[in-house]
């Protein structure tokens, strides 16, 4: 259990190689956990504000809201609670999903890395604020920088979505080595990679393939199973801001099986932290 307050289990999504999946596993997660009830929180760190606009808040909508940069800024206890506002997916299951926003302003923060404990602002904001959800996904930018420092500060574990490509596997061990070497001084000393997820594999290509067999060298039982295929349905459920379960046809019913899946394998992580 978190030390700070009653939710399960917060989860840190981060790789800090660009385009890896972050944000697409980080909506399609708590899509699958929402549509099966759970209740669960996903907090958008990347001033790119990617996962606010899935959620359904178009750029216009930004000026007008609280959004996770003024809670960092203010760090005092519980006051993220001031920026909570909903999903906008127009499915039943959006009510389960609460958000904490982005928008690009939070570059602001990123200064403030210099500034002593600033890197527990987040954790401190979120006090209390997740103990209702059953589930706490931060979406992080795509650095190991300020952001993510804050994110990993309030996380219990990493999941670590990776394409099966070089660079890709190269930021998935960074990661690894940087949560070994600074998990104590962000106050998480049992800080850990909960979980690699293959994202975006295409079985027709044999590099991929042959990065399969080194991420299962890498980090072994970590690998959580199944890999998210390359599918241009997920891009394009991406772009319309919408939940798979918007789309129609047989590709986004297997990703929904798929994400259905991982969800189980996050659930299984839940319950024994
Ligand atoms: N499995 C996939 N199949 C097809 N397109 C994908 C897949 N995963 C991600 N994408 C697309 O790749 C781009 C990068 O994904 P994104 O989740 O934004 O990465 P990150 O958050 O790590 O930077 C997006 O345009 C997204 O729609
Ligand atoms: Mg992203």
């Amino acid at each position: 259990m978190h030390e700070c307050d009653g939710a399960r289990v917060h989860y840190a999504i981060a790789n800090n190689k660009g385009g890896a999946g972050k944000t697409v596993i980080t909506a399609c997660l708590a899509e699958a956990l929402a549509a099966r009830g759970r209740s669960v929180m996903v907090v958008d760190l990347d001033p790119q504000a990617n996962l606010t606009r899935r959620l359904g808040y178009a750029e216009a909508d930004l000026a007008a809201l609280i959004t996770v940069s003024e809670v960092i800024r203010a760090n005092e206890q519980g006051c993220a609670s001031q920026a909570i506002t909903g999903c906008r997916w127009k499915l039943p299951f959006a009510e389960n999903i609460d958000l904490i926003p982005s928008r690009f302003d939070l570059e602001n923060r990123v200064p403030e890395a210099g500034q002593l404990g600033s890197h527990h602002r987040l954790a401190t904001a979120l006090d209390g604020v997740t103990a209702g959800y059953d589930v706490v996904l931060l979406d992080c930018p795509p650095s190991l920088g300020h952001l993510t420092q804050l994110a990993m500060s309030a996380a219990d574990h990493v999941l670590v979505p990776v394409v099966p490509e070089y660079d890709h596997v190269a930021g998935a061990t960074r990661i690894r080595d940087f949560i070994a070497s600074s998990a104590s001084h962000l106050g998480r000393p049992n800080l850990s990679v909960a979980g690699v997820i293959i994202n975006d594999q295409d079985r027709r290509r044999g590099l991929h393939t042959w990065h399969l067999d080194s991420l299962a060298e890498l980090f072994g039982p970590l690998v959580w199973t199944p890999s998210v295929p390359s599918r241009s349905v997920l891009a394009e459920a991406a772009d319309a801001a919408e939940p798979l379960r918007a789309q129609a046809g047989s590709p986004v019913r297997d990703l929904i099986s798929i994400f259905d899946e991982l969800a189980d394998r996050l659930e299984v992580s839940n319950a024994a932290a």
